[in-house]
């Protein structure tokens, strides 16, 4: 069993710039950098992850799976499995949206950040995990489409005591990957999929597919079949649900 070793901070840019340069000086898998505040937290896709002290889990664990480089972004996979078991503790019925985001009643609670950390000797895996703890509201922008822990069980709750435990779920099912394989990870994640079976607008960076989502290969891409029946298997990408023709 992988303990965690936490590290707390009040305030820092990013816990995954943290704990990348953590990563690369050698730090053991296992170590989560948990903050109160980022100043520059990022999402995928080069967006802003906003904040405020206090409201949010923020944290970042460093892996070292022994798999290949294109193989480390597996644990974005088992990552969403140990935040949907956290959110189970919390009372709280999760759905994995592919790639990364978690949901509630259809509403966004958690996204993570899978990165990559390099160095001439070593790599590793850095997932960023933000999960909304004590929001009781959001901007107008965000308002139909995220949610909180507090909004869905009318309770507040220390962020730092919360990051700690989503940290031991995390290593749990990590745990269980490197025991039983990444397919079975795949087939844990499948069982809360969000949106198979359902139209969807897939985006990614040059062109965009629709299509029903059909589920994930054994890689973790997303297999989304177009109306003239042809199966696409897609590595990165946005996804949102539209209305069937
Ligand atoms: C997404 O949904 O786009 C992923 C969001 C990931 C946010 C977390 S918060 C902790 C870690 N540090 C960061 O800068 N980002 C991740």
């Amino acid at each position: 069993m992988i303990q965690p070793i936490f590290h707390f901070f009040d305030s820092v840019g990013s816990t995954n710039d943290i704990a990348i340069k953590m990563a690369r000086d050698g730090a053991p898998e296992g170590t989560v950098i948990v903050a109160d505040q980022q100043t520059s937290g990022r999402g995928r896709r080069g967006r802003v992850w906003l904040n405020e002290p206090g409201m949010s889990v923020q944290e970042s664990i460093i892996l070292r799976p022994p798999v290949g480089v294109s193989e480390l972004p597996q644990v974005g996979f088992v990552a969403a499995v140990g935040c949907a078991d956290f959110l189970a503790e919390q009372g709280l019925e999760a759905r994995l949206k592919w790639p990364n985001d978690v949901l509630v009643g259809n509403k966004k609670i958690a996204g993570i950040l899978v990165e990559i950390a390099l160095s001439d000797k070593v790599s590793a895996a850095v997932v960023g995990i933000g999960v909304n703890v004590n929001h009781l509201s959001f901007s107008p922008e965000l308002e139909d489409i995220a949610t909180s822990i507090a909004m869905l069980t009318g309770k507040t709750n220390c962020a730092r005591t919360l990051a700690e435990s989503l940290g031991h779920h995390v290593l749990r099912a990590y745990d269980r990957y490197l025991a039983m394989g990444f397919v079975d990870t795949l087939n844990n994640w499948q069982t809360r999929m969000w949106g198979c079976g359902e139209q969807v607008e897939i985006n990614m960076e040059r062109r965009t597919i629709c299509g029903v989502i059909n589920g994930v290969d054994n890689t973790g891409a997303l297999i989304v079949r177009d109306a003239k029946g042809s199966a696409h298997a897609i590595h990165a990408g946005d996804t949102i649900k539209t209305t069937r023709n």
